[in-house]
């Protein structure tokens, strides 16, 4: 039997076996650094009056998601202590979930309950909320203790995802089944006549391996699934392995796609050619629809979708396709020629051709909802405002001996460098670049020499592919606390090949919280930093990264 989560490492070497020297020592384990936070957990407040009171707790079970035994999963459980029944909803079955639906203006406790085995935090991506709600690492708690969050909602109407964020941890706690959905609304959408309950319908797209014990395998291939950010062998929506919508034939939908993979990439394309129709991303609406030929979802990206059935004759099946784009360095095969790592996980290579759901039109029906020309009004930053428009902070994302770093600084649970101080108030610019970076010193020999792995003379990993000198690896990049505008993308170092794929599928207006960065490329976006101090965290959110280091903290003053 395989441990539920652990590495398989007899599958690891026994690739590795076909002539190289491979010895196991890679300097990637995650800093156990042991957390002491200096505050004391936040308690229930008596003069917190909540509008909404849940009940979170993470656990261990053992759910039926393919047929045969059952898989070990890690669930949020939620219980509604206060508020409309509406706001909280179980995904049935599943081990994501749940969805908690609030308005902008309401009140929120959430206790959060840790009955995991190990530590845990729960962060709310993409809100806005004071630094002791936030699931910073350093208030990780322990197994059995309870964590109060007390906040009003602050954001714009849009699609929110929590998530745990322990370090070191989250991207096996997020793969073992622990992500909900907060879905916020507020007076500018309700005035819009967008699909409401059965049809505003949540998407979340994830990657999972399972073994032929139905259990799920997380880093088969140990630290170079690490470096790479895993990559299951199939997609489940929703947490399910059903990749089939029933919906129904006649009416309007709202689809909230979430990639909620932990490293996988979508270019996301409907099987008969029509256009990509979106009207919501991360943290707002659009102020107008955007059709696009296929939509680039990286890691933690969220996009509404519209869908409209009214003239689609029941029986009719729609596929949600990934579109093929040539990031050849991020697939199992990666390795290049008589790597060992070809085909570890080919059954389903980033950026190859494969179905991601299928809407079937099952029954009949019809709704009056409608896409309105005019969403959200746009009432972005001025850049002007910025106090440093023209010499933005620049933050670079690379690979520096060893280890994933931001301006070649890893993960420290507290510290905090100069040029990651920001002012309360400010409105500011950061550069926020993809720096590629090399796998070894700049000396031209083997990528791990000196480090005892991998510097056979076969030359396995040198000089070819990416494990060459060249490190070329998306990074998604996620900032805690705010929404930003993307000013521009820098694409000039970016492969020509590989942005004639996917450059018609970047939806950049709007209020964002994640950037998708392919190799090479840079983004200036802009952020106001308001209403709270204190210590946030802003990181790569391909998991694996993140769990090794490549996650800072910027503080406000
Ligand atoms: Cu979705 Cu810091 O994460
Ligand atoms: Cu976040
Ligand atoms: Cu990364």
């Amino acid at each position: 039997m395989k441990e539920p989560f652990g590495i398989n490492r007899r599958k690891f070497l026994a690739k590795a076996g076909a002539g190289a020297t491979v010895t196991m020592i890679w300097p990637f384990f995650p800093s156990c650094d042991t957390k002491t936070s200096t505050t004391a957990k936040p308690e229930l407040s008596k003069d917190f009056q909540p509008d909404i009171d849940v009940e979170l707790k993470a656990v261990q079970r053992d759910l039926s998601v393919l047929p045969g035994p059952k898989t070990k999963v890690w669930v949020y459980e939620a219980k509604l202590i206060k508020g409309n029944k509406e706001a909280l909803q179980p995904l049935e079955g599943s081990y994501l979930g749940p969805i908690i639906k609030v308005r902008k203006g309401q009140k929120v406790r959430i206790r959060f309950q840790n009955d995991l085995p190990e530590e845990s935090i729960v962060h709310w991506h993409g809100m806005h909320v004071p630094e002791r709600y936030d699931g910073h690492p350093q208030d990780v708690i322990n197994s059995g203790e309870t964590y109060i969050y007390e906040y009003k909602v602050m954001n714009r109407a849009g699609t929110y995802w929590f998530h745990p964020h322990p370090h070191g941890r989250t991207g096996p706690q997020v793969y073992n089944g622990l992500a909900g959905l907060l879905l916020v609304t507020d007076d500018e959408e309700q005035l819009l006549n967008l699909p409401q309950g059965a049809f505003d319908l949540p998407v979340v797209i994830q990657d999972r391996t399972f073994d032929e014990y139905n259990q799920l395998v997380y880093l088969n291939n140990g630290q170079m699934d690490r470096m790479a950010g895993f990559l299951g062998n199939r997609i489940l929506i929703n947490g399910s392995p059903e990749q089939t919508l029933s919906l129904k034939a006649g009416c309007k939908y709202r689809l909230r796609l979430l990639n909620g993979s932990n490293s996988r990439i979508y270019k996301l394309a409907w099987g008969d050619g029509n256009p990509v129709i979106v009207f919501g991303i991360d943290g707002s609406l659009l102020s107008t629809p955007k059709e696009l030929p296929y939509l680039m979802l990286g890691p933690a990206k969220r996009a509404d979708v519209w869908l409209d059935l009214t003239n689609k004759p029941e029986g009719t099946e729609l596929t949600m396709k990934n579109a093929s784009f040539p990031l050849e360095v991020m697939s199992g095969g990666m390795m290049g020629d008589g790597g060992m790592m070809e085909g570890a996980e080919s059954d389903l290579p980033q950026g190859s051709e494969y179905p991601v759901f299928t809407v079937l039109a099952s029954g009949s029906g019809s709704n009056a909802y409608t896409l309105p020309r005019q969403l959200a009004n746009p009432d972005y930053i001025d850049p002007s405002t910025a106090v440093n428009l023209n010499a933005p902070r620049q933050f670079t994302f690379a690979m520096g001996h060893m280890e994933w770093t931001i301006n070649g600084r890893t993960w420290e649970t507290t510290e905090v460098a100069d040029e990651e101080i920001v002012k309360l108030g400010s409105t500011e610019v950061w550069k926020l670049i993809n720096g590629g970076g090399m796998m070894s010193d700049d000396d031209g020999g083997g990528m791990m020499d000196g480090h005892g792995m991998m510097g056979d003379e076969n030359g396995m990993m040198n000089n070819q592919g990416m494990m060459g000198n060249r490190m070329q690896m998306p990074h998604p990049i996620h900032i805690h606390q705010v929404q930003f505008n993307i000013l521009e993308r820098d694409v000039a170092n970016v492969d020509p090949q590989l942005w004639d794929a996917i450059k018609d599928g970047f939806v950049d207006e709007g209020w964002h919280d994640t950037v998708l960065l392919m190799p090479g490329m840079s983004a200036k976006v802009i952020m106001q930093f308001k209403n709270f101090k204190g210590l946030f965290v802003y990181h790569c959110h391909n998991l694996e990264h993140e769990d090794m280091g490549m996650m800072r903290n910027f503080k406000i003053v």
